[in-house]
């Protein structure tokens, strides 16, 4: 089982997202796939220019000549899909978006019917995988994840593949402060390894590994008092340099 993971955050490793993105990782391991790790900001996507020479004058092939070019290789090895990424203005970060627009060439022009929706074929030979999103974002509440849950969802369903699920970190700043403050989340990291394990075992995720990721680890009031606080004093640090 080949696993093709994008890390979409421009922090890479070092990253929110990666805090849970890697027990994840290991748990895929744990189960036996072989994942292969991207990262979005070491890649040169161009933006799609919209010409559809993809669809027209070269089908199944783009007209830019960029990292695209053998990541379509990486995306037609792969048996599921990762894409992770932070949660920016509801939604997902642009250059992620750039290599979710340039996998057009793996679509027809033409129009079908499918599940009662307008969609296009996907090109033969573009094997379809599931997809699975982690993501983590600053606020509290879990659903700043809505917009993006939709747009995975609507893409799954565009291209034809089953969307399995997402591992999702709320206050996502404010969970790294307090692991690097000590505050011992192992429940949060197990969770996630065992969501890896779920997902190559079974193709499925169970809401109670996924609830447990997401937990709160704090009343809102406290969380608001001290990032405010935290905000406060960083300022003040700045302004008296
Ligand atoms: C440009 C930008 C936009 C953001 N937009 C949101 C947002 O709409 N909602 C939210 O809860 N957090 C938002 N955040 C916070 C990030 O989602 C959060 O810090 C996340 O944990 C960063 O993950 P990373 O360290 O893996 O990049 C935003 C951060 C940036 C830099």
């Amino acid at each position: 089982m080949k696993v093709l993971v994008i890390n979409g955050s421009p922090l890479m490793d070092n990253g929110n997202t990666a805090l849970i993105l890697t027990p994840f990782i290991d748990g895929m391991k744990d189960a036996g796939a072989e994942v292969e790790v991207f990262y979005i900001k070491k890649l040169k996507i161009k933006p799609c220019e919209g010409e559809l020479s993809c669809w027209l004058r070269t089908p199944g092939t783009c007209i830019l000549r960029d990292d695209m070019d053998w990541m379509m290789g990486k995306l037609a090895e792969s048996n599921i899909i990762v894409i992770s990424a932070p949660l920016y203005v509801d939604g997902i970060p642009g250059p992620v978006k750039n290599f979710i627009d340039r996998l057009i060439p793996r679509g027809n022009m033409t129009i079908e019917i499918r599940d009662g929706r307008c969609r296009h074929p996907i090109r033969e030979g573009s094997r379809q995988r599931p997809i699975v999103l982690v993501s983590s974002c600053g606020f509290y509440e879990l659903d700043h994840f809505d917009p993006l849950l939709a747009y995975m969802n609507a893409w799954s369903r565009n291209v034809n593949s089953p969307f399995l699920g997402a591992l999702l970190r709320p206050t996502g700043p404010m969970f790294r402060a307090m692991l690097e403050a000590g505050v011992p989340f192992d429940d949060v990291f197990q969770a996630a390894r065992e969501a890896g394990r779920q997902v190559i075992a079974t193709g499925q995720m169970s809401s109670k590994t996924l609830g447990a990721i997401s937990r709160p680890v704090m009343p809102r009031e406290d969380f608001v008092r001290m990032h405010n606080e935290k905000v406060a004093e960083i300022l003040e640090s700045l302004s008296a340099k």
